[in-house]
């Protein structure tokens, strides 16, 4: 099938990672017209706005957008792009697998995989902040769970690990203390659980889960949360396998879904062709299975695993004393596949 899917290169070194994907994707053979629309930076140096109608047109009509990262100014500025389309799009679900990966240096732990959804949307991330007046001698921030947020988001990781076979889902709160918001999401969670007799559910406090994910991450499987503790939750993970380098991500909703790397736009290494591309190429993998591309996303995983496994032709973060371009890595990578 011939796929229309959006393609957002981004700035920094989205579009040399975003080609290492797309000559990959198309030397396993999968058919795709891509929209090629800017955002961020490069948006707004051109049309003077970081968020064009052109790329909101584009989703609208594709559904699915594989895309770099876009650079967000710190405390000034255009607000964050990546926040306005999980926004738009109502993007529900944030998905995040950590698995490890042979030849990746990781601190302690040999043959992790987890995966961590987070609610996207809700919580401390709406933006409802204010001082309390003028004199800055406090200040307020909302967060709101609701009902239809909370089963949404719950829903979905029990569907994805009953789709793949998954053993495990572990909820995570702070209901001791946040009883209201934390107290909500639980008893959700109990609830839904009914409905998933062959998934084991279990519930784990924060802080308490920071400290077990780090003393014996094997234990989980799946792992469902809310919108702060997931950010973090989700960056501990990737620390568990080795960095960010590896570490692709998703945001996904009913209508619509984005595919990208979890890492930013890395402006200290732009532009030399030593960008390691394993992030964006595994948020494009993730994109396959959500296509029904399975035999595609199989095909391209088993090539990267092999390629950074025999650790000759890695990038520089892989490997400090043996290392070659973004682009030798690809080449290695599409060669790998055959
Ligand atoms: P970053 O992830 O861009 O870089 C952190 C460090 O990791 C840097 O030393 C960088 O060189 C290295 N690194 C990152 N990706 C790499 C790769 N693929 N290969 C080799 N090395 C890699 O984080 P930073 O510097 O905090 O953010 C830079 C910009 O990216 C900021 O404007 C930030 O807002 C934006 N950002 C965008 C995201 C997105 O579009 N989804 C996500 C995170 C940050
Ligand atoms: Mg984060």
């Amino acid at each position: 099938m011939n796929h229309r899917i959006t393609l957002i290169p981004g700035d920094g070194i989205g579009p040399e990672i975003t080609k290492s994907a797309i000559k990959i994707l198309n030397a396993a053979g999968v058919k795709i017209e891509w929209e090629v629309v800017e955002a961020g930076l490069t948006a707004l140096e051109k049309y003077r706005d970081p968020l064009p109608q052109e790329v909101l047109d584009s989703i609208s009509r594709t559904k699915v957008v594989l895309k770099g990262p876009l650079t967000t100014p710190i405390g000034k500025g255009f607000r964050s792009v990546n926040v306005a389309l999980r926004k738009e799009f109502e993007l529900y679900v944030n998905q995040r697998p950590a698995k490890t990966f042979k030849g990746i240096k990781s601190l302690y732990f040999d043959h992790i995989d987890l995966i961590i959804f987070r609610e996207n949307l809700e919580e401390f991330y709406s933006g409802i902040e204010h001082y309390i007046d003028s004199s800055r001698s406090a200040a307020e921030t909302i967060g709101i769970v609701t009902r239809r947020g909370s089963e949404r988001i719950i829903r979905y990781a029990f569907e994805h690990a009953k789709k793949h076979k998954r053993k495990k889902l572990t909820l995570v709160h702070k209901a001791n203390i946040l009883k209201y918001t934390g107290g909500l999401f639980l008893d959700i969670g109990e609830e839904i659980a009914k409905e998933y007799p062959e998934i084991k559910f279990d519930d784990k406090i924060i802080d308490n889960m920071a400290m077990q994910m780090v003393m014996n991450p094997y234990q989980f499987d799946c792992i469902v949360t809310t919108n702060l503790f997931g950010d973090i939750l989700s960056d501990l993970a990737s620390g568990l396998v080795g960095g960010l380098g590896m570490a692709p991500g998703a945001n996904i909703g009913d209508s619509a879904a984005i595919f990208e790397a979890v890492h930013g736009s890395a402006p200290d290494i732009a532009g030399q062709n030593i960008a390691n591309p394993s992030a964006l190429i595994l948020a494009a993998v993730m994109m396959l299975d959500y296509l029904g591309e399975f035999d595609a996303a199989i095909k391209i995983e088993r090539a990267l695993s092999k390629t950074i496994a025999e650790q000759i032709h890695v990038t520089r973060d892989i490997n400090k004393e043996n290392y070659v371009s973004t682009s030798e890595f690809t080449d290695a990578v599409c060669r790998a596949l055959e």
